[in-house]
């Protein structure tokens, strides 16, 4: 089992955020979700859980769910998340969650949960709207509040979802006394917008990206098919992409060296992103399932421990305790 080493975190503030897996990672989810994470996440005392529970809301297939959980922590353990100084866990492991969940759904309001926008959303490209995914905010405030995170790192759509979490905190509190902590979203400032091979935001729903964890070969393809404006002497696209592998100062003489000359520069681009991606993908596929489910269990008796203290003054204060 790999444990998290408590002491040098007694004193810090405490992080949670929960990664969703939603298929393969491009380098856009790399430098607006994990980098910024992977910078920030010693200075806190980190809880990173893998939102399993959640994913059920979209799928269906078990095969699915079992691979997207074992991707999800490799993902994290790849970009250099250290599970000895953040405690990763799977929202499953940590029954308080659910049961967290169920006592906050009974705090707010039906019209409240339907003003969700990624429940609006998602209902609006056609999801099913299934009771889970209508509920979905209150389990997020569950795995939030259960460990009295402060501080929770979160894209720009999920910044809703935290308001719910404290929604939820207030209305528990002015109904039971002072029982949660007030958490505080903290959006991703990241890089901004990773453009796609095309020039619009790198997405996977849009076929432009770079992977995260792919072969050279894969990013070779991906490199030369970035769009080049012929009108300019200098390619654009490959330029934006190119400023988040090198520095922007050494770029400039590199482009000026090579204007017009759209090959080169893209060859400059692969040799760049690979320098900074082989390492880490050499790291993932070293990273076996049996140490995924050690990491996870260290996690979750750590998740646990800290789940449970909490559950049992919820349990008094609502008056389930006899
Ligand atoms: P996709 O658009 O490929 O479906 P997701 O919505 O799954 O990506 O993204 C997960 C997180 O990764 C987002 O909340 C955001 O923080 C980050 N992200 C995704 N695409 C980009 C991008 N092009 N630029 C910067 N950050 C991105
Ligand atoms: N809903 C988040 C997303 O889709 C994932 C998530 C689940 C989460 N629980 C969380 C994020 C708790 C922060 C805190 O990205």
């Amino acid at each position: 089992m790999v444990r998290f080493e408590s002491g040098s975190n007694m004193s810090k503030k405490r992080l949670l955020t929960g990664m969703q897996s939603s298929g393969v990672l491009h380098i856009g989810n790399y430098f607006g979700m994990l980098k910024p994470l992977v910078e920030m996440y010693e200075d806190y005392e980190s809880y990173l859980m893998v939102a399993d529970y959640h994913s059920l809301t979209s799928l269906k297939d078990p095969a699915l769910v079992r691979e997207s959980i074992i991707n999800s922590v490799k993902d994290a353990l790849a970009v250099g998340i250290d599970p000895k100084k953040a405690v990763i866990f799977k929202q499953s492991d940590v029954q308080e969650h659910t049961e967290l969940a169920w006592i906050l759904n009974c705090q707010v309001t039906v019209p409240f949960l339907q003003q969700a926008h990624a429940y609006k959303d998602k209902v609006a490209k056609g999801l099913e709207a299934n009771a889970g995914l209508f509920t979905y905010p209150m389990l997020m405030a569950a795995d939030i509040l259960l460990y009295d995170a402060e501080v929770v790192p979160v894209g720009s759509d999920q910044k809703q979802h935290v308001e719910y979490a404290r929604e939820a905190a207030t209305k528990f509190n002015q109904n039971y006394g002072e029982t949660f902590l007030m958490p505080q979203e903290k959006i991703r400032e990241g890089v901004g917008t990773v453009p796609g091979t095309d020039g619009q935001k790198m997405s996977k729903s849009y076929k432009n990206t770079v992977p995260l964890f792919g072969s050279r070969e894969e990013i070779q393809k991906a490199v030369m098919s970035i769009v080049t404006d012929s009108s300019g002497e200098q390619p654009e696209n490959v330029f934006k992409i190119h400023k988040l592998f090198r520095d922007e100062s050494e770029l400039e003489k590199l482009y000026e060296e090579n204007k017009g000359q759209y090959k080169n520069l893209k060859e400059a681009l692969i040799e760049d992103i690979d320098a900074v991606l082989s390492p880490m993908r050499e790291r993932r596929a070293g990273i076996t399932d049996k140490e995924v489910k050690e990491v996870l269990e260290g996690g979750a008796e750590k998740a646990r421990a800290e789940a449970n203290a909490k559950m049992e003054v919820v349990r008094q204060k609502v008056g389930v305790t006899i």
